[in-house]
């Protein structure tokens, strides 16, 4: 069997000795705001594809981990993950089809040594305005591919992106793999992208052409790009002959590890052990960068999977604890190719901790509750009941759909979020009466709005303490500021210890020692993130935003208002430190 990590290295040693300058992964949470999750190998790269100079030079390669999570239901059979790694080699301007189309071709046939026949080509043939790739095909042709493995398609099957709402795009060949060798019963037409399970899809060469616009114009690129993607887990399964990625080292010892835990076999109940398997690694992974589960974008991605695995957990007899063991096999798996992973075992593990008690408090009262509904509803659960599902018992709405589809029901979507907005209202008119940082202008007493202005500058201090004191998990989860207290909510998997509450007022005390000016910028969101100012990842930024600064200690993306100095603030004291839901705490804190 090839194992994962040499395969990883195999591919990257490839295109390193052609010249290839070998690149770290990048965050599952990528800089461009318009997309929520990394998604493909060439994300981290989209500005030099656009002619900004590439610090790595012109051709690069790399093994990317990405989140897709477009069909998280589809999660359960032998091919769909959430969490996996894409290989790709890259050119900015540099080589394009041909070369990028021989290196393929030699890594595949030569290097690991595949057969030929089993591979087998789609490449674009044209759609209105855009022209077919016909260069691509030709190239194909010469290797040597005959033309009855050799297919064209439209814009849906080999065109590829933009990430986002605009960027890099074009033409796509791609390399198919034959798994059985066997048409289905379309015959002479099942052939790649046919939706029997007989192909896989294994590479993915675009070559980027064109730039589309926000309102998807296509205008030519003046400098042309090659980005290619290969998921690592299927180009494992097929060099070791398996049809089931989870057959794979990348699986097998998660697997293995459910199969003690409840004594039941993966044979017998394949798509429950897949479910959980890929859902606790994503999740594990998205933790590991600091995405807790919540009720918000990211967040709610986590608990989401977390949720979901729970469910099918119980279906097969495995715990809370027991799905809590998965975690160590994982980072077992990985911890050579992202040691970052590792670092956060505690933290994922807590994390993780606190939403399955969460749930467990109600999964099964909301089960109950859903199986009565079920019963009562004809063909379709109301909007008003599957919103009370979500609300009193923490069910994620694509969880009743799916439960309710096993029932062979389904779901009014549409009237859960008008539910879901008429109670977003009420609780949005009781929070009008708080504020964070926006709604100072509500204060009648100049006297008020000074001191909220002063707790605000604390705010960010707190912020970069608690970053200095306990690391850089530490992410703004919510504020509230009032003319007698601060309270400030952040990521955190457990209570701080009285030293390190010193240690923090300690920080931000001396940072008020030492006077430092507070001073604000203006720049475009993007800007923002590459300095590394913090921001609440929570709220929706506009393209260009107001960076405050204090000295050189803290920056942060924030809309003001703030004092000038920091001199002006007194005696910082933090009254409280205390849990805000998993995952989350609270401290409150005043100036004296
Ligand atoms: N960007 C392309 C993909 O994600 C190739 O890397 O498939």
């Amino acid at each position: 069997m090839t194992n994962s990590n040499s395969l990883r290295k195999q591919f990257l040693d490839f295109f390193e000795k052609r010249g290839h300058k070998i690149v770290r992964s990048s965050s599952l949470i990528p800089t461009d705001p318009s997309v929520l999750f990394t998604t493909a190998g060439m994300q981290q790269f989209k500005p030099y594809f656009l002619g900004e100079k590439s610090p790595y030079g012109r051709d690069v390669a790399s093994c990317q981990k990405c989140i897709r999570t477009s069909d998280i239901e589809s999660v359960g059979d032998a091919t769909h993950l959430t969490f996996f790694e894409m290989l790709g080699n890259f050119s900015f301007g540099g080589y394009f089809k041909k070369e990028a189309i021989l290196y393929a071709w030699e890594f595949l046939t030569k290097e690991l040594s595949l057969p030929e026949d089993p591979l087998w080509i789609t490449y674009f043939k044209g759609e209105r305005s855009i022209p077919q790739d016909s260069e691509s095909k030709r190239i194909w042709r010469e290797i040597g591919v005959p033309d009855t493995k050799i297919y064209g398609f439209s814009r849906k099957e080999n065109f590829w992106g933009p990430t986002g709402i605009e960027g890099p795009c074009g033409p796509t060949t791609e390399i198919h793999f034959d798994l059985t060798k066997k048409p289905c019963q379309k015959g002479k037409d099942c052939i790649p992208n046919c939706e029997c399970k007989r192909f896989v899809e294994v590479w993915n060469l675009v070559f980027n052409e064109y730039y589309q616009d926000p309102q998807k114009n296509l205008k030519p690129l003046t400098q042309k790009g090659v980005d290619t993607g290969m998921g690592l887990e299927r180009l494992l399964a097929i060099v070791n002959q398996r049809t089931d990625l989870f057959e794979t080292d990348l699986f097998w010892p998660i697997i293995l590890e459910i199969e003690k835990e409840t004594g039941k076999k993966y044979q017998g109940s394949k798509t429950s052990f897949r479910i959980i398997a890929d859902h606790i690694k994503a999740g594990a992974f998205l933790i590991a960068e600091g995405i807790y589960p919540s009720k918000e974008e990211r967040g709610y991605i986590v608990r989401r999977l977390l949720r979901r695995s729970q469910r099918f957990a119980r279906q097969i007899g495995l715990s809370e604890a027991g799905l809590l063991k998965l975690v160590p096999k994982i980072i077992e798996i990985y911890k050579e190719t992202y040691p970052e992973l590792e670092k956060k075992l505690e933290e994922i593990m807590t994390v993780m901790q606190n939403e399955f008690e969460k749930f467990a408090k109600t999964i099964e009262r909301g089960t109950k509750e859903f199986e009565k509904l079920a019963k009562l509803s004809k063909n379709i659960i109301e909007g008003e009941k599957a919103f009370y599902l979500y609300e009193s018992f923490g069910f994620p709405l694509e969880l009743i759909e799916e439960m309710a589809r096993e029932k062979g029901i389904k779901v009014d979507k549409s009237g859960f979020f008008s539910a879901q907005k008429r109670h977003k209202e009420v609780s949005r008119k009781g929070a009008q009466r708080k504020f964070g940082g926006v709604g100072i202008e509500m204060l009648e007493a100049e006297a008020d709005k000074e001191k909220v202005t002063k707790l605000h500058t604390a705010t960010h201090l707190l912020h970069q303490a608690l970053r200095e004191v306990l690391g850089e998990g530490v992410r703004q989860m919510g504020s509230d500021i009032s003319p007698e207290r601060l309270r400030f909510d952040f990521s955190w998997p457990s209570k701080l210890s009285e030293e390190e509450i010193r240690k923090v007022e300690e920080i931000v005390n001396q940072k008020i020692k030492e006077d430092l000016p507070v001073t604000k910028k203006k720049m475009s969101f993007e800007e923002a993130q590459k300095i590394g100012a913090l921001a609440f990842f929570k709220e929706k930024y506009p393209e260009r935003v107001s960076v405050y600064f204090i000295g050189d200690f803290s920056k942060e993306i924030c809309a003001g208002p703030h004092v000038e100095r920091t001199g002006f603030l007194g005696k910082f004291k933090i009254i409280k430190e205390e849990s805000a839901g998993a995952g989350i705490r609270r401290i409150k804190a005043k100036l004296e």
